[in-house]
C-alpha cells in the first residue's frame, strides 16, 4: 500500500536524524545496516536499470532524464509522482509507515528504474547475475562536498553535518554516509570495464546536456525523434526541475527536508566550491586529491 504523500499523517511526520553504523567498513544509516540482509539479497530483473552515484552528484537530474526517455518525452507521465516514488531508492529504510525502497521496488513491474548510492562492492550481486544496465553519475569532489554539506543541513534523513570545517575533514577521511567519494568514483570507474555501466559526468551534462542525453538514450537502446530530444532537454534544465514539484522534493514534509534551510535544487552549477573553500583547505584538498586520484585515469573538471 502506497503511503499517501498529502495525508495529514505524512505532513505531520517527524523524523529523527539517524544513528550511523557500518557495512563492510562503509558508513551507512543504522536502519540500512539493520536491513542489510534483505538489501543484499534483492532480486533484480534483467530489464531493471540501476542509477547509481555518490550522494549529491546529480542523480535526481539523471532520474528525470531517464524517465523522460522511457516516457518518450511525455511530460504528463513524468509528473505522475515524485522522483522518489517513480524510482525506488534501493537501500532507503525510512521510519514506518513510509515504505522502504525494497517494498516500493517489489510493488513495481519490471522494467524498473532503481536508484542507489551504494559503492560498487555493496551492490546486490543479483544485478550482476542478471547483467543489468547501470548508469553511474559522477561529479567533481569539491562541488559534491559543498552540495552534500548543504543537503545534510536541510534533511533529517542524515546526521547533522556539524561545522563546515569538520565536514570538510570528514569528506576527506571518508566518514560521511556512503563512505569515501574517492573509493566510490574509482570503484565504479573500474566496474565499467567489467559490467554494463555507462559512466556520466555531471559537468558534461552541464556543458552539453543534449549530447549526454543522447548517450543515455543509445545506452538504453532507444531512438527518439529530434523533437522528443528537444523536449527532454527543456524539461531537465535546472530551472525547469527547480520549478517542478515532482522533481524538487517539495512534496517531502518540511519535518524531513526543510527547504528554508537550503533548497534541494540549490544552485546546480560547476564551481560553487570556490565560494566555500578557504585557501588552506583548497591546498590540503588538492594534495589529498592528487595522492588518491593520480594514476586512476579519472579526470574531473572543477570549473567550466
Ligand atoms: P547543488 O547542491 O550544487 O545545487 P542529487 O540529485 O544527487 O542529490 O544531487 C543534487 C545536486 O544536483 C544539487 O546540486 C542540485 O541542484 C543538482 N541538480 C539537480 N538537478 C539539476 C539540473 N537539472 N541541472 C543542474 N544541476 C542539478
Amino acid at each position: 500500500m502506497a503511503f499517501e504523500k498529502n495525508s495529514a499523517l505524512f505532513q505531520s511526520f517527524v523524523m529523527q536524524r539517524p544513528q550511523m553504523g557500518q557495512v563492510l567498513g562503509v558508513p551507512l544509516d543504522q536502519n540500512i545496516c539493520d536491513a542489510w540482509n534483505d538489501i543484499w539479497n534483492f532480486r533484480a530483473h534483467p530489464e531493471d536499470v540501476l542509477l547509481a552515484s555518490y550522494p549529491k552528484a546529480g542523480i535526481t537530474w539523471m532520474q528525470e532524464v531517464v524517465d523522460m526517455i522511457y516516457q518518450e518525452g511525455d511530460t504528463n507521465k513524468c509528473l505522475r509522482a515524485p522522483t522518489y516514488d517513480r524510482h525506488p531508492f534501493l537501500e532507503a529504510v525510512p521510519p514506518k509507515p513510509v515504505p522502504s525502497g525494497l517494498q516500493l521496488a517489489e510493488e513495481m513491474e519490471p522494467p524498473r528504474v532503481l536508484k542507489t548510492h551504494l559503492p560498487i562492492q555493496l551492490i546486490p550481486p543479483s544485478f550482476w547475475k542478471q547483467n543489468c544496465k547501470v548508469i553511474y553519475v559522477a561529479r567533481n569532489a569539491k562541488d559534491t562536498l559543498v552540495s552534500y554539506f548543504h543537503f545534510q543541513r536541510m534533511t533529517k534523513g542524515l546526521p547533522d553535518p556539524g561545522t563546515w570545517d569538520d565536514y570538510f575533514m570528514a569528506f576527506l577521511s571518508g566518514t560521511l554516509p556512503w563512505g569515501s567519494w574517492f573509493d566510490h568514483v574509482n570503484g565504479w570507474w573500474k566496474a565499467k570495464d567489467k559490467h554494463r555501466v555507462l559512466y556520466v559526468f555531471y559537468e558534461d551534462m552541464k556543458k552539453d546536456l543534449r549530447l549526454e542525453i543522447q548517450r543515455v538514450e543509445s545506452f538504453l537502446d532507444k531512438d527518439l525523434p529530434e523533437e522528443v530530444l528537444e523536449k527532454i532537454c527543456q524539461h531537465t534544465t535546472f530551472q525547469a526541475m527547480k520549478e517542478n514539484p515532482m522533481a524538487n522534493y517539495t512534496t517531502m514534509p518540511t519535518t524531513v527536508m526543510d527547504q528554508s534551510v537550503s533548497p534541494f535544487m540549490r544552485k546546480g552549477i560547476v564551481g560553487d566550491w570556490k565560494n566555500h573553500f578557504l585557501v588552506a583547505q583548497n591546498e590540503l584538498f588538492d594534495w589529498e586529491y592528487k595522492r588518491r586520484m593520480d594514476g586512476t585515469g579519472l579526470d574531473f573538471c572543477t570549473q567550466i
